[in-house]
């Protein structure tokens, strides 16, 4: 969904090294960037990834995909819940209330004790400036108000004994509460760029569209759009495939 906002995804080495040219000249993946032992090991390489990634979302404007969406809900009085696995928050920056979100992998926006020393998440509003050549963050970095040690993202990463889920437990079952709500009414699940490296989304939509007797899930996906009838496949971008399906409407 990010993508035709002008986000990178993170497909493969190469579609990371392509967004992040020094980490291809460092020869570091995605997977051993986006891990917790930096932010004890090396704050500065931690928070030049996990501060560039904030400034870039912080700056990012939704694109018109986000609000042909709320279009159709505002036009239907539709009930709508979103499921993402992006931590970037563009649906709250496009509208989107809080109560309906659930960010399976937390947000970028909240930061959580490293350790971590309590249950404690608090909104990131903090300034983290960052060498774009070096991706190394200038301290001071982003600190834990309760024991002083460096804060970190309240992102699941890889390797992540110390992410602290609680607030995607509590969205979690805010979602659940919806499903059950409407388990008998028609509903549409519609799925963008979800990707089957990390297939957390697509076995959502897919759980959903078998189990709920009234779903149907349209999958817009321009590289792995699959997806059994009487579901239906879309093979496009996310704002593509929007645009199409707002013009037949
Ligand atoms: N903005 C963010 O918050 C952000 C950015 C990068 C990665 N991540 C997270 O990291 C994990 C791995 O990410 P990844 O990017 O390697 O995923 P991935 O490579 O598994 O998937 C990217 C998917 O996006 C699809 N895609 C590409 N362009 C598209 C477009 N214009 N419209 C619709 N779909 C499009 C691809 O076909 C693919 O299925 C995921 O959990 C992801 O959510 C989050
Ligand atoms: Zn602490």
């Amino acid at each position: 969904m990010g993508v035709d906002s002008g986000l990178p995804d993170f497909r493969g080495d190469r579609g990371f090294w392509q967004a992040y040219p020094a980490y291809a000249r460092l020869g570091i993946s995605f997977i051993e960037c986006a891990n917790p032992e930096h932010f004890a090991a090396d704050p500065s390489f931690a928070w030049g990834f996990y501060g560039h990634r904030t400034n870039l979302y912080r700056d990012t404007i939704p694109h018109e995909g986000f609000h042909i969406i709320s279009s159709w809900i505002k036009r239907n009085s539709a009930d709508y819940f979103v499921v993402t696995s992006n931590v970037d928050g563009q649906f709250q920056k496009a509208g989107y209330i809080e109560e309906r979100i659930l960010e399976v992998h937390g947000s970028i926006h909240r930061l959580q004790c490293q350790t971590p020393c309590s249950n404690q998440i608090w909104h990131n509003d903090e300034i983290i400036r960052v060498d774009q050549g070096s991706m190394r963050a200038h301290h001071p970095l982003p600190r834990c108000g309760g024991c002083g040690e460096i804060s970190r993202p309240n992102i699941l990463m890889f390797g992540d004994y110390s992410w602290l889920s609680d607030r995607t437990h509590i969205q979690g079952r805010a979602f659940d509460r919806f499903l059950a709500t409407h388990a008998d009414r028609r509903i549409a699940v519609i799925e963008m760029g979800a990707g089957s490296a990390i297939p957390t989304i697509r076995a959502t939509s897919e759980r959903i569209g078998w189990n709920q007797v009234h779903a149907t899930v349209i999958r817009i996906n321009p590289r792995e759009p699959e997806i059994k009838p009487p579901h239906i496949s879309l093979p496009c971008g996310a704002l593509e495939g929007l645009r199409s399906i707002d013009a037949l409407l």
